[in-house]
C-alpha cells in the first residue's frame, strides 16, 4: 500500500470511529437526559431516533408516520402548571441532532388537546429546528371543551394562556442543557387557536419570543365564538329557507361571485386578488317565479348573504365582529365546521350549563362571553410596544386566507388597523412595517386550501399536504420570519404556490405573490402561472 493511500485509510477510519462515537453519545446524551433547576417541570421520556427510524407517534390531536426524518431526541414533559390544583401540560420538545440553533414554537388549533408532533416533525426537525408543542393542559379532540367544565379555571387558564408559556420556559432549558447552549433566537408558528396563542404570548410575555407567525387567528375569541354563532344561526336550521346547501354554495353562488368579482385584479382565473374592491350582489341570484330553486337563491337566502358578507355592528354601532368576504363560497358547508367548540364554550366556560344551545345565543350571549373570559382568552390588545420596541425587538407576521370559511378574515384586518391606530395615538411615529406585516392570502380558506397561492409554509401546513415549494425565505413564511428577524431583511411578500388539485405529486399549477396588505397582487403581463407576471400595487 502506498504511503498516501494508507493516510487515506487511517483519515477513512478515524472519521468512522468519531462518526460512530458521536453517533453512540448522541442516543446516551438523549437517553441520560435529565433537566435540572426546572422545579416545575418532569421529564418523562427520552427517545432517540437515528436518521430514517420510523418515527410514529399518535395523540388525540395529530399523528405522525415518517421514516424520512433526520436524527432527532424527543423529549416529553409533564409541565405543573399549579401545583394546589395538580394541573399540568403535556409538553413535546423535538431536538434534531443537525440543530440550526433555532427553537420554534408550533400552535394548536381549536381547543388544542394534544402536541403538534406532526408540525413538529415535518417543520421543525425536518429543517434543523428544535421544536415545542404543547396539548394545553389537556387530552382530548379539538372540537371537544368538556374538559373545560364546569367551569375549571385552572384547565381553563392551561388553554388560554399558561400551558403556552410555561412550556417555552420549560422548552429553553432543554435546549440549553441537551445542547449546552441557548438557542440563537426563539420563533411561534400557528394558526387559528395557533394564531391567537402567539398573538397572547406576544401581549403577556414579549421575551418568549423574537418572531412570531400568526395566521387566520382567533385573537378575539369571544367575537370568533359570536361570529360562528352568528353564522349558525343565519343558515341553520338545514333545509330552511334560509339555509344553504354545499351544492348551493359551489355550484350557484362561487360562480356568480367570481363572474362578478374575478377579473377586477386584471385576469379571470378564479382567484380574486382582492375582494375589498367588490361588491357582490347577490340579489342578482334571486328567484324568478318558477325558476328551478336548484339554481337560485330565495329571498330569506339573499338575506343571509348579504348578513354574512358585512361587518357585524351592534345597534349602537359598535364594531363586533367582521364579516367574510367574497370568495371562500367552495369551503363553505351548509352547517358551521367549527360550531361545536362554540357551543362546548358557551357550555363548560361561559354558562356552565351543559343543556346551552344555539337557540340561546343573542347579544347578551356575546356581552356574557366577554364578560366570563375575554381577559384570559382573549389576545386583542393593540399595545404591542414591549414586544415591538424590547429587547428582542419582536417581529409579526400574519396572514389570513381572503376566501376564510370559518374565521372571517375582517376581523384580522380590523386587528391589523386597531393596532396601527392605537400606535398613531399613542406612540406617534411608529412605522408598523418595521416590527408588523399582514399578509392576506388570495383564494385560502381556513389556514390552508382553497384555489389560490396557498402552500407557503403556513401553521400546519406542510403536514397536510400544502408543502412551501422551498424552505427558503422567499417561498416560507417561516424562513421569512427568520431573515427579517437575522438579517432584518423584511419580506414585502411571500410567493405562495398552487400544486395541481391541491396535490403535491400532480405538480405545481401555479405560483403567485401574497402581498403585504394592503397591496393586491396585480397582473401586469407575462405567464399568468408564474408570479413574476404580478405586481404588488
Ligand atoms: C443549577 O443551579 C445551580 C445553582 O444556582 C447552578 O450552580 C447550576 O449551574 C445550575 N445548573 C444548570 C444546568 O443550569
Ligand atoms: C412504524 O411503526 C408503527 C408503530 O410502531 C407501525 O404500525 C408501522 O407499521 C411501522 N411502519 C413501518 C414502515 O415500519
Ligand atoms: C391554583 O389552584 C388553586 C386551587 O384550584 C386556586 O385557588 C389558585 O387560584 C390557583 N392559582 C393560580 C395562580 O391559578
Ligand atoms: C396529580 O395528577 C396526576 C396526573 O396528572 C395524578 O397521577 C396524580 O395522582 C395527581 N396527584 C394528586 C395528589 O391528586
Ligand atoms: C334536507 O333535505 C334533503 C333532501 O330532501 C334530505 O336528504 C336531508 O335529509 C334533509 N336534511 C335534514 C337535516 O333535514
Ligand atoms: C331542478 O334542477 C335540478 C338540477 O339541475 C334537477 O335535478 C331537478 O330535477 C330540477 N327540478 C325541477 C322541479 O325541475
Ligand atoms: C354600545 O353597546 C355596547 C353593548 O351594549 C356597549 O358595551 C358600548 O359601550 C356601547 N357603545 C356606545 C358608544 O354607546
Ligand atoms: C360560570 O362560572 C364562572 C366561574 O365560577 C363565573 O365567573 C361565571 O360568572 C359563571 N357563569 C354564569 C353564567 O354564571
Ligand atoms: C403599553 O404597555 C406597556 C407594558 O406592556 C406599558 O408600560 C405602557 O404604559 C402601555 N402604553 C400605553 C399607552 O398604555
Ligand atoms: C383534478 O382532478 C380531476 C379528477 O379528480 C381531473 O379530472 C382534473 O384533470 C385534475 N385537474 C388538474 C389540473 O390536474
Amino acid at each position: 500500500m502506498s504511503s498516501s493511500l494508507q493516510v487515506l485509510w487511517i483519515v477513512v477510519l478515524l472519521c468512522a470511529s468519531i462518526l460512530a462515537y458521536a453517533a453512540a453519545s448522541a442516543v446516551d446524551d438523549c437517553a441520560s437526559f435529565k433537566l435540572v433547576n426546572v422545579t416545575n417541570t418532569v421529564v418523562t421520556s427520552r427517545t432517540f431516533y437515528k436518521t430514517g427510524d420510523n418515527v410514529t407517534v399518535v395523540n388525540a390531536v395529530q399523528s405522525v408516520s415518517k421514516n424520512d426524518l433526520p436524527a432527532f431526541c424527543r423529549i416529553e414533559l409533564t409541565i405543573i402548571t399549579n401545583a394546589t390544583a395538580n394541573s399540568s401540560a403535556h409538553t413535546e420538545v423535538w431536538l434534531p441532532e443537525a440543530w440550526n440553533t433555532r427553537l420554534v414554537t408550533l400552535g394548536t388549533g381549536g381547543f388544542s388537546g394534544g402536541a403538534a408532533v406532526l408540525d413538529l416533525a415535518v417543520t421543525a426537525v425536518k429543517q434543523g429546528y428544535a421544536g415545542m408543542s404543547t396539548d394545553s393542559g389537556h387530552q382530548a379532540d379539538q372540537a371537544d371543551g368538556s374538559w373545560a367544565g364546569p367551569h375549571n379555571d385552572n384547565a381553563i387558564a392551561d388553554y388560554a394562556w399558561r400551558a403556552v408559556h410555561l412550556s417555552v420556559l420549560s422548552a429553553k432549558e432543554v435546549v440549553k442543557q441537551y445542547y449546552g447552549r441557548e438557542q440563537k433566537k426563539s420563533y411561534f408558528l400557528g394558526c387559528s387557536n395557533g394564531g391567537r396563542q402567539g398573538l397572547k404570548e406576544v401581549q403577556d410575555f414579549p421575551d418568549d419570543f423574537d418572531g412570531v407567525v400568526v395566521g387566520s387567528p382567533a385573537n378575539s375569541f369571544d367575537r370568533v365564538l359570536a361570529s360562528i354563532a352568528h353564522t349558525a344561526v343565519l343558515i341553520l336550521p338545514v333545509n330552511s329557507s334560509r339555509s344553504i346547501s354545499e351544492d348551493t354554495w359551489t355550484n350557484v353562488i362561487h360562480p356568480e361571485v367570481l363572474k362578478q368579482c374575478d377579473v377586477l385584479d386584471g385576469v379571470a382565473d378564479g382567484i380574486i386578488s382582492d375582494p375589498r374592491v367588490c361588491s357582490f350582489r347577490p340579489e342578482t341570484l334571486t328567484c324568478l317565479p318558477q325558476q328551478n330553486t336548484s339554481t337560485c337563491l330565495t329571498l330569506d337566502q339573499v338575506d343571509t348573504l348579504h348578513k354574512l358578507y358585512t361587518d357585524y355592528y351592534e345597534t349602537n354601532q359598535t364594531y363586533v365582529f367582521g364579516g367574510f368576504y367574497p370568495g371562500g363560497e367552495t369551503g363553505m358547508l351548509s352547517s358551521p365546521p367549527a360550531l361545536p367548540v362554540v357551543i362546548d364554550a358557551y357550555r363548560y366556560m361561559i354558562a356552565n350549563d351543559t343543556t346551552w344551545d344555539l337557540d340561546r345565543f343573542d347579544f347578551s350571549a356575546i356581552l356574557q362571553a366577554e364578560f366570563v373570559f375575554s381577559a384570559q382568552m382573549n389576545a386583542d390588545s393593540p399595545n404591542l410596544t414591549s414586544f415591538a420596541s424590547g429587547p428582542h425587538s419582536g417581529k409579526i407576521i400574519h396572514y389570513v386566507g381572503w376566501a376564510e370559511n370559518s374565521i372571517p378574515a375582517g376581523g384580522s384586518l380590523h386587528y391589523y388597523e386597531t393596532v396601527h391606530s392605537w400606535m398613531r395615538a399613542n406612540v406617534g411615529s411608529i412605522d408598523m412595517d418595521s416590527f408588523y406585516r399582514l399578509f392576506p392570502v388570495p383564494g385560502m380558506q381556513h389556514c390552508m386550501g382553497g384555489f389560490g397561492p396557498v402552500s407557503f409554509g403556513g401553521g400546519s401546513q406542510a403536514g397536510a399536504g400544502y408543502p412551501a415549494l422551498k424552505n427558503d425565505a422567499e417561498h416560507d413564511i417561516l424562513a421569512a420570519m427568520v431573515r427579517w428577524v437575522e438579517d432584518g431583511v423584511a419580506p414585502e411578500a411571500i410567493i405562495g404556490t398552487a400544486y395541481k388539485n391541491n396535490t403535491v405529486a400532480e405538480g405545481v399549477a401555479f405560483t403567485r405573490p401574497i402581498c403585504k396588505y394592503p397591496a393586491t397582487a396585480i397582473y401586469h403581463g407575462g405567464d399568468v402561472n408564474k408570479a413574476a407576471s404580478f405586481r404588488c400595487v
